[in-house]
């Protein structure tokens, strides 16, 4: 059973009625709310150790932050670290200066001060918010949580639940160990000795209906997740609606990814990862009693309002580099994209609002990638060019190529890159263009 570290969900704090109402789409229903986050030093138990790490609002996750398709949200971030912050709201279609990216969108947050952040939920869907400074140290010590936009009609389930696939290093005396070498950087990145589950609640019921929202938060860990004791369908990914449903199998979240699954508790619930063939428990749901199964059929999830593709206006192609055993480039750093290190002076693409763009995501080094673009989804394409699920980050294998289809219909300037963070940090980041 996972008792510790659980994030509490903040309360509603709702002032319906007008305000903002003329630019919302269900003005009668809208609400706005009221969120500060607060990142700063912590020491909290995690998987049965005392660690020092940072945590948002005191706890690891942070708070899970829950609001409505079509709300708003004003969020104060206070820094309370003695290092710049910066918050990214990852997968959401917010208008680029809240998008939270040093350089691209804003100033970095100087101990003490704070910053406003307010948007509008176009989306219902499961996302999840992060530091973007010095991400791959900030988010490995425990800078990120939870962001879900439930459905103004939400699909019936017992229990709507989250859960965080989180990895870290512990050391011989059991402390946090915040150190990176090279030789980590330079291949999958760092993976923890130590994986868990962050689950938001327990104490469900044979025969329960779930909604399960899997998200990995880890730095640099590609997680099979296995999950066991539920029958059901996955019915999301990055947030996103499937328009059908698959039947539950293991399911590959790399770092930054979602998946939702809707099933009926069958038995005892538990979460394994099981990639790369080794067994790794990671947490179990707590089961009390029972309750008769429902006789119905598992639903679905109502789509996202997307805009649809049109021709193709541009074709890029994108080469991933370098690294331990890959592919040569002339960047500085240890990655590169297109042979830069690290954003580079002009957008990989500069285009219009609403051109449709084909990107071939080319992986010529000897580790995977998951190639995440900010504030817009695409359709991973197959290999005769069918469009498949909508993603903001697509896992692409050693060596493998990937196409995908974006409509880049969001106006500002849009980070691309891998989110393995310690890759990303290490130059694996360029940036698109929507004018
Ligand atoms: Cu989840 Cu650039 O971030
Ligand atoms: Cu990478």
């Amino acid at each position: 059973m996972q008792t510790l570290g659980r994030a509490p969900r903040l309360t509603r704090r709702n002032l319906l009625a007008g305000l903002g109402a003329a630019c919302l789409p269900w003005p009668a229903l809208a609400a706005r709310q009221s969120v500060v986050l607060r990142p700063a030093a912590l020491s909290t138990r995690i998987a049965g150790r005392r660690l020092d790490m940072l945590g948002f609002n005191g706890t690891i996750p942070g708070p899970e932050i829950r609001v409505r398709q079509g709300d708003q949200v004003d969020i104060r971030l206070e820094n309370g670290l003695d290092d710049g912050a910066l918050v990214h709201w990852h997968g959401l279609r917010v208008p680029n200066r809240m998008d939270g990216v040093n350089v691209l969108t804003q100033d970095v947050v100087i101990p003490g001060r704070s910053h406003d952040y307010h948007f509008a939920l176009p989306d219902a869907g499961t996302y999840w918010y992060h530091s973007h400074y010095l991400s791959y140290d900030q988010v490995s010590r425990g800078l990120f949580g939870a962001f879900v936009v439930e459905e103004r009609d939400p699909p019936e389930v017992d229990h709507d639940i989250t859960v965080q696939l989180f990895d870290m290093m512990i050391d011989e005396e059991g402390r946090y160990d915040d150190s990176f070498d090279p030789a980590q950087f330079a291949t999958a990145g760092k993976i923890g000795n130590v994986a868990t589950a962050f689950v938001s609640r327990d104490g469900i019921r044979q025969g329960d209906r779930l909604r399960l929202r899997c998200i990995n938060p880890s730095i640099d860990r590609i997680y099979e997740l296995r999950l066991s004791g539920v029958a059901g369908n996955i019915v999301a990914l990055d947030g996103m609606p499937l328009p059908a449903p698959r039947p539950l199998a293991p399911i590959i979240l790399a770092p930054g990814q979602r998946c939702d699954v809707i099933a009926d508790v069958t038995g005892p619930v538990r979460l394994t990862d099981t990639y790369g063939g080794t067994s790794v428990t990671l947490g179990e749901i707590a089961m009390e009693g029972s309750r008769t199964p429902r006789r119905s059929a598992i639903p679905g999830l109502p789509a996202n309002a997307m805009p649809a593709p049109g021709p193709v206006d541009a074709h890029v192609d994108l080469v991933m580099q370098g690294g331990a055993g890959g592919g040569d480039h002339d960047g500085f750093g240890t990655w590169a994209l297109n042979d830069v290190s690290g954003l580079p002076r002009r957008p990989l693409v500069d285009v219009r609002r609403g051109a449709t763009v084909r990107m071939t995501l080319r992986n010529a080094t000897a580790f995977p990638h998951v190639m995440h673009l900010h504030g817009h989804h695409f359709h991973e394409l197959d290999a005769r060019g069918a469009s498949g699920a909508y993603r903001d980050s697509t896992l692409v294998g050693a060596g493998a190529a990937r196409d995908i289809l974006c409509v880049l219909d969001n106006p500002g300037s849009w980070m691309l890159h891998c989110h393995m963070l310690s890759h990303q940090t290490d130059g694996m980041a360029t940036w698109v263009r929507v004018r």
